[in-house]
């Protein structure tokens, strides 16, 4: 069997999709989980895109020790400089260094000639070889380039001291047949092709994702780029979650294998998707709550009788589990910390005590705590450590069929001075939302809104996800509660929270 190495970018491509902004400690939580999934290599970010990029890099690099850790950066001394200082530190520091190759790109984004394309990625790989123990090379919009000179390219930085090439299908444009040709074309052309990896890279625009990367690796690719649910820029990446099941289930026709976790599927994409606000389609492959669902009393009767008449994928080779009840009100402070050890939770021994009883007065409120309920708490009470400028202390909300709706709220502000607003609107979120915007310095456009129940049952927790746009600056935020009011307070603060957090402590140095 051919080993196929995983390469998640997550944390860099799949945070450039629209609306999602993740912080230092959801990055390190995700990336605390794609080591448990077994991911061969993370992109944890792009160090130089800003500080805060830079730090999560760096602290990631730091803690993760069983996959390979890596950060993008242009080609340009400054990036490839960030990326170092941010990466040294870790098991394996490995730089992904990218320039655009497409006459597209060549002609209106950098206004360089082919030539003069190839001399900054030569003179970029060139230099990173001095710092790098291992180098990716990308070229951007490689599947729009003319083949003769993405040949050329690619032997030139290979001679440099590239020791991965990465194919971008970076606008979707492909076909699998297209695609796979330029694995085939490079493997037949480029006279050191046999000393590198071989990397597929690509966005789902036209939905063929998942069938390019398969291209790729029927013809010749080593490595497969995505993220978990797919998520990415515009129509996002393939979906890596999906592509190891192709491999694992199809392995009698690509003879590849990887190295993952295949169990750990359904938990990195739950935990993904809870901090990106992304909600997965429940028809979504492998992921989806319907994925393992039949419906027509014909499948039903089928897959009673024998489960491989409609059944290809078995839930449980992900992970998948129905949401069953795992403590009450009576369970005890140890059969809690288990279970958050068994959920893959990192929690710190001082934060226990006080997640125990956050936990305890929930499970005197609700019937069933369910394991989504115990993530749910841990990762809400992580979201506001780092950020709280603004806290909630209560809101009220009057709300009657032939009334105007009424709020009123008190917060804790900055300075831990006390504001306290009244207000209406047409609704009780609107008259909440009015009010909270009374106590704050800036305007705020509420560009989304949208909740989810945790669970099944009357008396589910409310996930609220917001995004909204603060001083000018768009962000996003989330908040849970038993009651959909506080939920929605709560995801209005930490959105507004974010951006003041970043302006203070991790201000943009530069962006592409
Ligand atoms: O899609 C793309 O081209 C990229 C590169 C930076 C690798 O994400
Ligand atoms: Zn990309």
């Amino acid at each position: 069997m051919r080993k196929i190495k995983i390469f998640d970018t997550t944390l860099r491509d799949g945070e450039q999709s629209a609306g999602v902004n993740l912080n230092q400690s959801e990055k390190l939580e995700i990336a605390r989980q794609l080591e448990r999934l077994n991911v061969d290599i993370i992109e944890a970010g792009f160090p130089a895109a800003s500080k805060g990029d830079f730090a999560s890099v760096e602290q990631i690099a730091q803690t993760v020790k069983n996959c390979s850790v890596t950060g993008l950066a242009r080609s340009v001394m400054a990036d490839i400089d960030a990326a170092w200082e941010a990466l040294k530190g870790g098991a394996e520091p490995r730089l992904h260094v990218f320039i655009a190759t497409s006459p597209i790109h060549r002609q209106y984004k950098l206004k360089q000639t082919a030539e003069q394309v190839k001399e900054t990625a030569v003179a970029a790989v060139k230099y990173a070889a001095k710092k790098f123990p291992i180098i990716q090379w990308s070229a951007e919009d490689a599947s729009r380039t003319e083949l003769p000179y993405l040949a050329e390219i690619i032997e030139a930085v290979i001679q440099a001291g590239a020791h991965v090439i990465n194919i971008p299908d970076t606008v979707g444009y492909s076909t699998p047949q297209e695609y796979g040709n330029i694995f085939r074309y490079l493997k037949e052309n480029v006279p050191s092709i046999h000393k590198v990896e071989l990397s597929s890279h690509c966005h789902d625009d036209l939905g063929l994702a998942i069938a390019n990367a398969l291209s790729a690796v029927e013809n010749g690719a080593t490595q497969v780029e995505g993220t978990i649910n797919g998520i990415g820029e515009r129509a996002g990446n393939a979906a890596l979650e999906e592509l190891a099941v192709a491999l694992y289930i199809r392995k009698d026709h690509f003879n590849a294998e990887t190295r993952l976790n295949l169990k750990e599927i359904s938990r990195t994409s739950s935990l993904v998707s809870k901090l990106t606000g992304m909600v997965v389609p429940a028809n979504k492959a492998v992921v989806g709550k319907n994925a393992f669902a039949h419906e027509s009393g014909i499948h039903q009767d089928g897959v009673l009788k024998e489960k491989s008449t409609y059944e290809i994928i078995s839930p449980d080779l992900v992970g998948f589990q129905s949401n069953s009840l795992v403590l009450g009100k009576h369970s005890g402070r140890h059969a809690f910390k288990n279970r958050l050890n068994e959920l893959g939770l990192a929690v710190p021994d001082e934060d226990i005590d006080h997640l125990f009883k956050v936990f305890k007065d929930l499970a005197d409120r609700k019937k069933e705590m369910t394991d989504d309920d115990l993530a749910a708490i841990v990762l809400e009470e992580k979201l506001t450590k780092e950020e709280r400028f603004y806290d909630l202390i209560s809101i009220q909300i009057q709300y009657g069929t032939n009334q105007v709706p009424t709020a009123t709220v008190t917060l804790s502000g900055r300075d831990n001075e006390i504001i306290q607003e009244a207000g209406t609107g047409a609704g009780s979120i609107e008259a909440l939302y009015n009010t909270l915007e009374k106590c704050m310095k800036e305007k705020i456009n509420l560009l989304d809104y949208r909740i989810q129940s945790v669970g099944a049952g009357r008396d589910a927790l409310a996930q609220v996800y917001v995004k909204m746009r603060y001083a000018g600056k768009e962000t996003s935020g989330r908040g849970l509660a038993q009651d959909v009011l506080e939920a929605s307070a709560k995801a209005y603060l930490n959105a507004v929270n974010r951006v003041i957090y970043v302006g203070e402590k991790s201000e943009v140095v530069t962006s592409n």
